[in-house]
């Protein structure tokens, strides 16, 4: 017969939040393989955290040489990017109970950028792309003499994409940029748009010849894939479409 003790702790159990989750991994450590292998660990965690915590939990507890990239942990920086359950998503935004925790949880590092170890990949051609559509303000003239003024509905045609954080989630889930690293890719073209539609820009003809390289806007596909993968949810392949009507109209 069950004493009142173990009641006590059948029912504790009985409510407890905590699943066991398996995390599959994908590993790699140039000092050790050329080759990347599948790890799994076994994670007890509540299924109302995040990847983002499950992969904490196994650097702390499991094996310290687990190695990502994160710092503010909610959505802002855009360092955890990575493929989790062959979707790119933010670690820190993505809840475990939300991705089938009762089938092993993949996370790889995200395609198209050479993995450095494990889940960090080496970001500069990203960055690079970026750099190349000068994606600050540029401005002729005298500085005036107060604020740069712009009407609500001018500052509205860029309003989605001034809301990127440079995870890179839509660049490398684009099949052009896995296939040709050399395209500019989404996230450097939601960049030039924030800019190239702003009103008090000038160097919007620029950019756009930029981007009406070969390794330009024409490359897309539209495929979406950009569009799903964004973690702030913004309009990636209209963005891209808006700056193709662009270079054809020569009016933004
Ligand atoms: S557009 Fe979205 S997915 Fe692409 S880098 Fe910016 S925030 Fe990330
Ligand atoms: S850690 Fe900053 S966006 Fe996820």
């Amino acid at each position: 017969m069950a004493t009142p003790v173990m009641d006590k702790v059948e029912a504790a159990a009985a409510a407890s939040p905590y699943i066991t989750a398996t995390f599959r991994i994908r590993r790699f450590n140039p000092e050790i393989s050329d080759e990347s292998t599948w790890e799994d660990f076994q994670v007890e965690i509540d299924p109302k955290e995040r990847v983002l915590d499950a992969l904490h939990k196994i650097k702390w507890e499991l094996d310290g040489s687990l190695t990502f990239r994160r710092s503010c942990a909610h959505g802002i920086c855009g360092s955890d990017a990575m493929r989790i359950n062959g979707k790119n998503r933010l670690a820190c935004k993505t809840l475990i109970k939300d991705i089938n925790p009762e089938k092993p949880i993949t996370v790889e590092a995200i395609k198209g950028l050479t993995v450095l170890k494990d889940l960090v990949v080496d970001m500069e051609p990203f960055f690079q792309a970026y750099r190349d559509v000068m994606p600050f303000l540029v401005t002729e003239g005298n500085e005036p003499t107060r604020e740069r003024l712009q009407s609500p509905e001018d500052r509205e045609r860029f309003d989605d994409t001034t809301k990127c954080i440079l995870c890179a989630a839509c660049t490398s889930s684009c099949p052009v940029f896995w296939n040709d690293g050399q395209y500019f890719g989404p996230a450097a073209i939601v960049n030039a748009h924030r800019f190239i539609f702003d009103s008090r820009d000038e160097a919007g003809e620029q950019r756009l010849e930029i981007l009406n390289d070969r390794d330009g806007v024409w490359r897309c596909r539209t495929t979406f894939n950009c569009t799903d993968a964004c973690p702030r949810g913004i309009e990636v392949t209209k963005a891209i479409q808006e700056v193709k009507r662009a270079l054809i109209t020569r009016r933004f």
